[in-house]
C-alpha cells in the first residue's frame, strides 16, 4: 500500500481552513496529527479543543499520533474525534497488549509507535495484534529534522518480522520524509508515509502530494 499522510504539524496555524482546502482537494489518504504534552517530548503542539474543529474539516481518515504519557486514558476522546487510528508509542505503554486491547474495542485501528532507539524486535510478542507500526525516523517533538539513515535498516528488519509472522501490520513512517528519502523508504518496505515540512508551505501542495505518489507507485 502506498499512502500519503500529511502531518498539519507544518500547517499554517492562522490559515487552517486553506490548508484543510488543499489537503481535502489533494490525493492525499490520511490526516496526519501530532499531539504532544511536553513531557513524552520536549514540546507541546495542539490538544482536542483544536482537533475537534480540525476533524470536522475532512471526511479523510484522521491518524491521531500522541506523543504523550499515559496514552491510554485519551482512548474514549480520540475516538470521539471520529479518528481511523489511535497511534501510541511504545515507550509511553506499560501495558501495550491492554491498550491495543483498548483501541480495538473503542472501534479504532491501533498503531504502535517506536522511537529511533527503540529496537523493532521490542514488538515480536504483538506484532500479531497491531494494525499499523510507525518508526519515528527522526526524533520526536519538531518538525522538519533532518531523515536519520540508519532508519532504512530498520523498516527492512520490520518488514522481514511482519513477513515472517504472517502479520497484516501496515509499515508507517514518520519524520524526515520528503523527495529525496521517499523512494528509499518505499524500497524498503514501507506503506504509509508522513510528510509535514516536505507539502506544507509549498508552493503547490496538491502537486507536491502527486510528485511523492508517482515517485512510488509501481
Ligand atoms: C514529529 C512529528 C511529525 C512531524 C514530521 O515529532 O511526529 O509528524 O510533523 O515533520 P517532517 O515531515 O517535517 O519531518
Ligand atoms: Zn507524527
Amino acid at each position: 500500500m502506498n499512502l500519503i499522510a500529511p502531518s498539519l504539524l507544518a500547517a499554517d496555524f492562522s490559515n487552517l481552513r486553506d490548508e484543510m482546502d488543499w489537503f481535502n482537494r489533494s490525493e492525499a489518504d490520511w490526516l496526519h496529527l501530532d499531539v504532544m504534552d511536553g513531557v513524552f517530548v520536549p514540546n507541546i503542539s495542539f490538544g482536542f479543543p483544536v482537533l475537534e474543529h480540525v476533524a470536522r474539516m475532512t471526511d479523510k481518515p484522521l491518524d491521531v499520533h500522541l506523543m504523550i504519557v499515559q496514552p491510554e486514558k485519551w482512548v474514549s476522546h480520540v475516538r470521539d474525534l471520529g479518528a481511523a487510528v489511535m497511534n501510541v508509542h511504545q515507550e509511553a505503554c506499560v501495558h501495550l497488549h491492554r491498550t491495543v486491547q483498548q483501541i480495538h474495542e473503542a472501534g479504532m485501528k491501533a498503531a504502535v509507535t517506536l522511537n529511533p532507539a527503540t529496537p523493532v524486535e521490542t514488538l515480536t510478542d504483538i506484532i500479531g495484534d497491531v494494525d499499523v507500526v510507525m518508526l519515528m525516523t527522526v526524533n520526536p517533538g519538531f518538525g522538519a529534522q533532518k531523515f536519520i539513515p540508519h532508519s532504512l535498516d530498520k523498516v527492512r528488519r520490520l518488514r522481514r518480522l511482519i513477513d515472517e509472522s504472517g502479520s497484516k501490520a501496515l509499515i508507517e513512517v514518520d519524520g524526515g520524509v520528503n523527495r529525496q528519502t521517499i523512494v528509499p523508504l518505499h524500497e524498503a518496505g514501507v506503506d504509509v508515509f508522513v510528510a509535514g515540512s516536505a507539502l506544507f508551505g509549498k508552493p503547490d501542495p496538491v502537486a507536491e502530494v502527486l510528485a511523492l505518489k508517482q515517485m512510488i507507485n509501481e
